[in-house]
């Protein structure tokens, strides 16, 4: 991108390998776009606009042109300045564009102005995200959260004249109440709508608590797949459970969490669940939704936190990850760092143990597959660390968790008794806590051992 002034900057063609008319461009079915990135250090620039340029991709579109804009003091009217918003307008005539993207929130007015000022759409950083949330959730849970981001989102936008709504919920007539008008209408249905959504939230939520109690009870050990968009999570998970979830090179293949079973490398079985990917500055709106799915990250035994080691910007992405896994409340999960597109980096496999082999790097291919055998083993290292073994008094009413224990592989010794069984335990750390909980508030008496 070249350096001339804040409003002589030359348009540049987008990302590399978008070029315009580009036919293996992942989006040539999509509209034609023009990308506008403001910033206010150019330092920040040409990463922010690769970014911006993959969302677009991944809604679809097809990226014309990018243009940045040097923000120094923003316009109420505009928000980029007067000279770059003539520039976009003869890009939008040359390139015939359907629709602008500005990696900014614009407000309402900005927008209006703006859409005047290029005679086609302008969506703004939140919509892009929203609707990408929109085409990946695949869950009941997933959409129900991006559909109550979406009209939260909406409804800070409604203002007079503001008549999307009507062609929505196509015919409104016997729905107005007498004397309202058109803006307290759509105020009423849209507060209507998101009470709904909240309480059929609410109900799945519950649902969800459930089955994730009848999975403690199944007594597995959870490790989570957490990263960036796009570091390679579905392509690992794939490989890991050789299961066909979908993974392709679009931001945000994964909006819900994925659940499989998996040999666990120390012995027994283990569940491993993929997550959203994690994404630099993500609006407020969308929040909520992204950590609803995260929730599995949350509650996990083991984070794999997925790098794209091929990315110049990689370290400062772990920082990223690691500040959002913090404030969820996932900040003390051990984690194993995959540094994963090996063969683009031009890295060999290897493992590098750190901080006393508290924590592991692992260089590896999820695409080809190199270096797979040496994350599986510093899985099973973690896990076969982290056991312990115990003595257990376990009652006949709990035969289940017999069960379970001997699903595991965890059961070194029996003894029968009269009223239940005597079992001597190797299991991990998570489990004994599990098991602790139980004899804490029902029939099993525990006793470490060693
Ligand atoms: P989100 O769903 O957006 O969070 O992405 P993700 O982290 O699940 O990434 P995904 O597995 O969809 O991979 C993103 C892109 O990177 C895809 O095009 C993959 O084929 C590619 N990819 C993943 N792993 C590797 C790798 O080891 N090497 C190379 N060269 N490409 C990879």
């Amino acid at each position: 991108m070249s350096s001339s002034g804040p409003d002589h900057e030359q348009p540049t063609p987008a990302a590399p390998g978008l070029a315009a008319g580009d036919p293996f461009s992942r989006a040539v079915e999509g509209e034609r776009g023009i990308v506008v990135v403001p910033f206010q250090e150019r330092g920040d620039a040409e990463a922010d606009i690769a970014e911006f340029v993959e969302l677009a991709n991944s809604a679809g579109a097809l990226i014309m042109a990018t243009v940045s804009a040097r923000i120094q003091r923003p316009s109420p009217a505009t928000y980029i300045g007067a000279g770059k918003v003539e520039e976009v307008a003869s890009l939008r005539r040359l390139h015939d564009a359907d629709v602008v993207l500005v990696d900014h929130g614009l407000s309402p007015v900005q927008k209006r102005n703006l859409e005047r000022h290029w005679q086609c759409r302008v969506v703004d950083r939140t919509s892009l995200i929203l609707d990408i949330f929109a085409q990946r959730a695949r869950s009941f849970e997933g959409k129900l959260q991006v559909e109550l981001a979406q009209l939260r989102h909406l409804s800070t936008r409604l203002v007079r004249g503001w008549t999307h709504l009507d062609s929505q919920r196509g015919g409104a007539i016997g729905l107005r109440g007498p004397g309202e008008t058109q803006l307290e209408t759509d105020r009423r249905l849209l507060a209507e709508r998101v009470k709904m959504l909240r309480r059929r939230l609410e109900q799945v939520q519950v649902q969800r608590r459930q089955s994730r109690r009848a999975r403690d009870r199944g007594k597995v050990p959870t490790v989570a797949l957490v990263g960036y968009t796009n570091a390679g999570k579905s392509t690992l998970f794939n490989l890991l459970t050789g299961a066909g979830v979908y993974a392709a090179d679009q931001l945000f293949a994964t909006l819900d969490p994925t659940l499989r079973k998996i040999p666990n490398p120390a012995g027994g079985t283990l569940l491993l669940a993929d997550t959203v990917g994690f994404i630099r500055e993500l609006p407020h709106e969308v929040v909520a939704a992204f950590r609803a799915t995260l929730s599995e990250a949350r509650e996990a035994d083991l984070l794999l936190h997925v790098v794209d080691s091929a990315d110049p910007e990689h370290e400062q992405r772990i920082i990223q990850v690691d500040a959002v896994l913090e404030s969820i409340g996932a900040g003390d999960i051990p984690r194993l760092l995959v540094m994963n597109k090996a063969d683009l980096s031009g890295r060999a496999p290897r493992r590098d143990d750190i901080d006393g082999g508290n924590q592991a790097r692992v260089w590896l291919s999820a695409a080809t597959g190199d270096g797979i055998d040496l994350l599986l083993a510093a899985i099973g290292d973690f896990f076969a660390s982290r056991r312990q073994r115990c003595r257990l008094f376990v009652p006949h009413a709990e035969g289940n968790v017999r069960a379970a224990l001997y699903r595991q592989q965890a059961i070194e010794d029996e003894q029968a008794g009269e009223d239940g069984w005597w079992l001597t335990v190797n299991v991990s750390t998570a489990e004994a806590g599990r098991l602790q909980q139980m004899a804490a508030t029902g029939g099993l008496r525990m006793e470490a051992l060693d």
